[in-house]
């Protein structure tokens, strides 16, 4: 994890949700086109959800190869099978890996049918590091400043671990399910400590209701109770947001 030295914080204030997502896209882009063998870090929920569609419709012209890109996958629910609508595999195939040419040997999400999640967390880590780290990570916010399925109160230390859902994250998250009651329990997500550890990271946020944890986040004391907060630290973050 990089603490001190220099770190440099890019804020763009963007117009609405589109331009927010096309911002976004375009640092993403100018990843991939500079660095073909990229590692991404990506994330679920709706915020991102933009800034794929956009990613795509670049592909479709032409202007981004995603053949030797590797992406890493952020969480996923525990006990959700991948074929399953509500599992992060599904969203993540629906919304972006099978509408640009991402191998899909290269395209990695924690299995959450595990029946071992301390090999599969373990795994993760290794696999991580075996692609050299992650170099641009996409990140939303949670209401609660969550990040990745990181709640308030995690360990900024933790590598890949298995996390109980806090109420609010699971009421949140309940438009994708029947009920919040539906909502799993539990999910494997990547630590803080690996999402310190990506070469650049890109926070995205959108929405008046997620403007003030925002603004604790980027601006507030560096605190687990806010797992976003770390974020200050980190040497290159970007972050575009808007209203
Ligand atoms: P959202 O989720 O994009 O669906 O608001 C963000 C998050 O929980 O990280």
């Amino acid at each position: 994890m990089t603490m001190g030295g220099h770190q440099i914080m890019k804020i763009y204030k963007t117009a609405n949700y589109y331009e927010m997502s096309r911002k976004a896209a375009n640092i993403i882009s100018a990843q991939v086109i500079l660095y073909p063998r990229s590692v991404l870090g990506l994330a679920t929920g709706s915020t991102p959800v933009g800034v794929y569609e956009q990613l795509i419709r670049w592909y479709d012209k032409g202007d981004i190869d995603f053949s030797q890109v590797h992406t890493i996958n952020l969480d996923e629910y525990c006990g959700v099978p991948g074929e399953s609508v509500q599992s992060y595999c599904r969203f993540m195939q629906r919304h972006f890996l099978s509408k640009v040419n991402i191998k899909p040997a290269h395209a990695h999400i924690p299995d959450g049918m595990t029946t071992d999640v301390d090999a599969e967390c373990r795994r993760y880590d290794a696999l991580i590091e075996a692609l050299g780290g992650i170099d641009l990570q996409l990140l939303g916010i949670g209401h609660n400043g969550h990040i990745g399925f990181n709640e308030p109160g995690a360990a900024f230390e933790k590598m890949t671990h298995c996390v109980a859902l806090k109420d609010s994250t699971r009421r949140a998250n309940a438009r994708f399910f029947d009920s919040h009651m539906d909502v799993p329990e539990k999910a494997v997500t990547v630590g803080i400590r690996q999402i310190m550890w990506s070469k650049q990271i890109l926070l995205i946020a959108s929405g008046k209701e997620k403007q003030d944890i925002l603004h604790q986040a980027l601006h507030g004391p560096v605190t687990p109770q806010v797992p976003a907060s770390i974020l200050q630290m980190h040497p290159r973050l970007t972050v575009v947001y808007s209203e």
